[in-house]
């Protein structure tokens, strides 16, 4: 008797013991047309990571978003076909369904319409067309019959919209709070954080100004305010062609007219969704969850680590005449550079 009770307090105290890991994350958006079911995300898994789905069958979404990777490629810029290379960091999926836009630019309004784009881009899987996707889905020995289960169609009614709801419902499993910083900010008994990263949310909040994009919440903290913003990252890559460009923009010409290299196309960031002047430069505020898990960092993979990144922002980023105004010199001592880093450390998930 005796040995049971405490086998059972042992065991209730084992299951408090353990994170929460949604702690820290607001309630999770679902699109009303496309609910979680298990089998749904059962599917979406298989076809994330199936890489019949491009042209030389080497490529699938795990290629450059590698599940025992925090679902990274840890490449500067991706690496699709044939070795071909990008001009873009591959961001982690993890927590992606938190985003209002997706890609560094926010191009795409959801991830059923995020998915669509690396099929048919040439360097990633490289497919003519979704056609290609679907033809291989009817022709399988078990999609079909998945399919059938998850959305009630038959082989021939499967379309390219069936398929990405399904990725898209895999990748909202795909999220993760429960880090030390929730523990100590959200959690019910107060976990401490080390000095260090105590002292480093002080800076995160105030003396560098960080929280301001990248945002802590009363209840929750995905910090990212989901915004667009020039920080001055590899600018000097538009400098030559920029007076050119704007001079053609203010002709009323559309820019995609304009000649540009895929690099400086890249470069311009937020400007090719929006075509605005203005936002020439920009890219989205990513989370910083499992921040020191994600290296290489910013949209090009320019930085290595996160001690350039906290360089970077020290010396209020590549000057540049579309910097935002909230990005300027913090003048950092070398115990608060630390901190700052000790801070970002604590934000990895269990
Ligand atoms: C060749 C490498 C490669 C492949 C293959 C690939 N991706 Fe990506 N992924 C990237 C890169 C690079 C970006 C950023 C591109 C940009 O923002 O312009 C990205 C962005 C994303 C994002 C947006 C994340 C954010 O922060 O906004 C999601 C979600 C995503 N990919 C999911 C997928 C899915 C699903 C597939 C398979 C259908 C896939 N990726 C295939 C490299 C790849
Ligand atoms: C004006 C808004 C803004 C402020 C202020 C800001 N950031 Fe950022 N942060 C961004 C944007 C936008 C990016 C992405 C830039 C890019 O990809 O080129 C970014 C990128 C990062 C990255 C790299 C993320 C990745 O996955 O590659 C880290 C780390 C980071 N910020 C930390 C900080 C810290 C620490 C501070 C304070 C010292 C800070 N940020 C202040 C907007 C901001």
């Amino acid at each position: 008797m005796r040995f049971l009770l405490k086998l059972l307090l042992g065991l209730v105290f084992s299951v408090c013991a353990l994170a929460d890991p949604y702690l820290g994350l607001p309630p999770l958006p679902i699109p009303a047309d496309n609910p979680q079911t298990s089998e749904k995300i059962a599917l979406g898994r298989l076809l994330f990571n199936d890489n019949r789905f491009s042209s030389d069958g080497t490529v699938s979404c795990a290629s450059c978003h590698h599940p025992d990777k925090t679902f990274i490629d840890g490449l500067p810029v991706a690496k699709g076909l044939n070795g071909q290379t990008g001009t873009r960091n591959a961001p982690t999926v993890v927590n992606a369904a938190f985003y209002e836009t997706l890609f560094l630019d926010g191009r795409a309004k959801s991830l059923e319409d995020q998915a669509l784009g690396p099929f048919v881009n040439p360097i990633e899987h490289g497919l003519e067309n979704h056609q290609a996707i679907v033809d291989v889905v009817q022709k399988d020995t078990n999609y079909p019959q998945q399919f059938k289960k998850v959305f009630a169609i038959k082989a021939s009614e499967i379309t390219i919209d069936h398929v990405v709801k399904a990725i898209a419902s895999y990748e909202r499993t795909l999220i993760s709070g429960g880090s030390p910083f929730d523990r100590h900010l959200f959690g019910r008994n107060h976990v401490m954080l080390s000095e260090s990263a105590e002292r480093g949310l002080g800076i995160f909040k105030r003396k560098g100004n960080c929280v301001t994009c990248h945002e802590i919440s009363w209840n929750n903290a995905l910090f990212t305010d989901n915004r667009f913003y020039n920080i001055g990252v590899s600018f000097k890559q538009l400098t030559p062609i920029l007076d050119d460009l704007i001079a053609y923009v203010d002709q009323g010409k559309n820019p995609d007219g304009f000649p540009l290299t895929a690099l400086q196309r890249s470069e311009l960031g937020r400007f090719n969704v929006t075509k605005n002047l203005s936002d020439i430069g920009k890219f989205k505020t990513p989370t910083l969850r499992n921040i020191a898990l994600t290296a290489p960092y910013m949209h090009d993979g320019s930085m290595k680590t996160l001690e350039e990144v906290v360089e970077h922002y020290d010396k209020g980023g590549d000057k540049n005449r579309f910097i935002d105004t909230k990005i300027f010199p913090l003048h950092l001592t070398q115990q608060e550079k630390a901190d700052l880093l000790e801070f970002m450390r604590a934000l990895t998930s269990p």
